[in-house]
């Protein structure tokens, strides 16, 4: 088996990079319906919503960040035209969503996405002890759990 310099075997190393930049591809899509959500909510929680999305999107740059890195670290090459993000993204896609159950519902289905997908990784990951990647994934999959437990928690007004 051919191991790189970072102790890992090369073929599932770079199966791993194919996958982060699968994961990449959706993150882009999950950030810009994220700012939509931020630019075109309208109503009464505006200013509450106006900025939580705010912060869910700066929260989603640090992480597209790291993902990005992570593959240069493998050896890889991450993604980073629109076109392979496109391509590449089954997340669903918010256009033009003003009101905010619509837009919490996206973000909950977004996060339930990016969530199978990490979990992917981190199965593969775990399986040749690619604790950097794996980690990783942990702290996503730990915090994007949080998030949708508060997003239902908000769902729940009234019931
Ligand atoms: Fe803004």
């Amino acid at each position: 088996m051919k191991i790189n310099i970072l102790g890992l075997p090369v073929k599932e190393s770079e199966l791993i990079v194919k996958e982060l930049n699968i994961l990449l591809s959706n993150f882009q899509v999950y950030y810009q319906n994220l700012r939509g959500i931020h630019w075109n909510i309208r109503g009464k929680r505006f200013f509450d919503l106006h900025v939580k999305f705010e912060e869910l999107y700066n929260d989603s740059q640090l992480k597209i960040d790291m993902i990005a890195e992570r593959v240069l670290t493998l050896g890889g090459t991450p993604f980073h035209t629109f076109e392979d993000y496109i391509k590449n993204s089954q997340l669903p896609v918010g256009k033009n969503i003003s009101i905010d159950e619509k837009a919490i519902h996206l973000i909950v289905n977004s996060l339930a996405h990016l969530l199978k997908i990490e979990r992917e990784i981190l199965y593969k990951a775990s399986e040749i002890s690619d604790e950097g990647t794996n980690s990783m994934m942990s702290d996503f999959i730990a915090e994007q759990e949080k998030v949708i437990w508060m997003m239902q928690a908000w769902l729940e007004e009234g019931l």
